[in-house]
């Protein structure tokens, strides 16, 4: 990992500067380059604002205007300076999920303090590992048409993929790419591209061998069982530090200018605010694109901001109620809104 990060940015004119022994990717700085995309400009209101039927928010409404964008991301990158090359990422959300219908059915309180913990009422399943509802997938065969409705225009399609390890985001990347191009790339999934960890049934993740064999398309270097589910309710804090370190260590390692990231609501909301993005909510199956400047961080003193820790142990797991006055859950770990989380900090 670190020899490759070393070779790419050798490549790219960063390595001048000599790594620390550290265990951790290289700390990347990013700030978001406006006038591309009309989510970056807070004129555009989120809330209603459609990107799939207006080629995705370019802002150039031209019949060439893919063909200036990539011109123009290949003259940002030549005239780049030393140790600074700009990227473009595709920030898809999944499409509706089961846990969503269920949450919206339930209501929010009794979602959070009870039904969430469950994986069934017993006519319709959220957990494990939450799949995408009919709409869900209505959704994304949209975001597929979006995609191919700007292929004629010259749109750069993303060159890898990565992808949260919830069947939920892995069905929207497969049956969003798979009518148009996939493998190659292949997509690689990402276990840290997961949504908030929490209690929650619906984000514990199948075993690794289950989603190797459902999505033969993607590659899956990951551990059998889910190290993540059921621990502390993570913060929004160490959501973002766990989010940072994910973005510094695919950027550091994926030489690609133009890379896909499927994944979820919060880990988005944890991207924008790594790349200094203004606030965006997108829409379930929705697609931001951002372009990114991407500089080494000069105030990177080698301090490791988010990690897993070597040994733990492991928790009970046992009756609890989450909040007063619900039936209690089963449930491991301490729920408590703490920064960073337990087995990593
Ligand atoms: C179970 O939950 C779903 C929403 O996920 C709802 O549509 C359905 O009516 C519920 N079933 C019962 C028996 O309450
Ligand atoms: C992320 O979510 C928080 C909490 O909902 C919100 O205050 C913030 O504006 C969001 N940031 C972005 C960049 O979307």
């Amino acid at each position: 990992m670190i020899l490759r990060s070393l070779l790419l940015f050798a490549a790219s004119g960063l390595a001048d500067i000599i790594l620390p022994v550290y265990n951790g990717p290289p700390r990347l700085k990013y700030s978001v380059v406006p006038g591309y995309f009309k989510q970056s400009d807070l004129a555009t209101d989120d809330r209603t604002y459609d990107a799939l039927s207006d080629s995705f928010g370019l802002t150039d409404p031209s019949p060439h205007r893919w063909y200036r964008f990539r011109q123009n991301i290949y003259a940002l990158n030549m005239g780049a300076p030393q140790g600074v090359r700009y990227v473009v990422l595709y920030l898809a959300r999944h499409g509706q999920g089961q846990h969503n219908v269920a949450e919206k059915f339930f209501g929010q309180e009794a979602w959070e303090c009870y039904w969430a913990m469950q994986g069934t009422n017993g006519t319709c399943t959220w957990g494990p590992d939450a799949k995408l509802s009919p709409q869900g997938h209505s959704e994304v065969a949209r975001t597929s048409k979006a995609w191919k409705h700007e292929v004629p225009y010259g749109i750069p399609l993303p060159e890898s993929h990565h992808v949260s390890p919830l069947s939920r985001s892995l069905s929207t990347l497969v049956e969003t790419w798979k009518p148009i191009a996939l493998n190659p790339p292949l997509p690689v999934c990402n276990e840290l591209l997961r949504e908030t960890l929490s209690l929650h049934y619906g984000d514990k993740r199948s075993k690794a061998s289950y989603l190797r064999e459902t999505y033969p398309e993607v590659e899956f270097p990951i551990e059998e069982e889910d190290p993540l589910w059921n621990f502390h309710r993570e913060s929004e804090i160490g959501r973002n530090m766990r989010i940072k370190h994910v973005l510094d260590e695919i950027l550091s390692n994926d030489p690609s200018i133009y890379i896909g990231m499927t994944s979820h609501s919060g880990v988005i909301n944890s991207t924008l605010v790594a790349l200094g993005h203004r606030p965006y909510v997108l829409q379930t199956a929705g697609v931001l694109p951002v372009v990114v400047k991407v500089e080494r961080d000069p105030g990177w003193r080698g301090e490791v901001l988010w990690g897993k820790k070597e040994s733990w142990e492991v928790p009970k797991v046992e009756l609890r109620s989450v909040c007063p006055g619900y039936e209690p859950v089963l449930v491991s770990g301490q729920y408590v809104d703490g920064m960073g989380v337990w087995p990593y900090s």
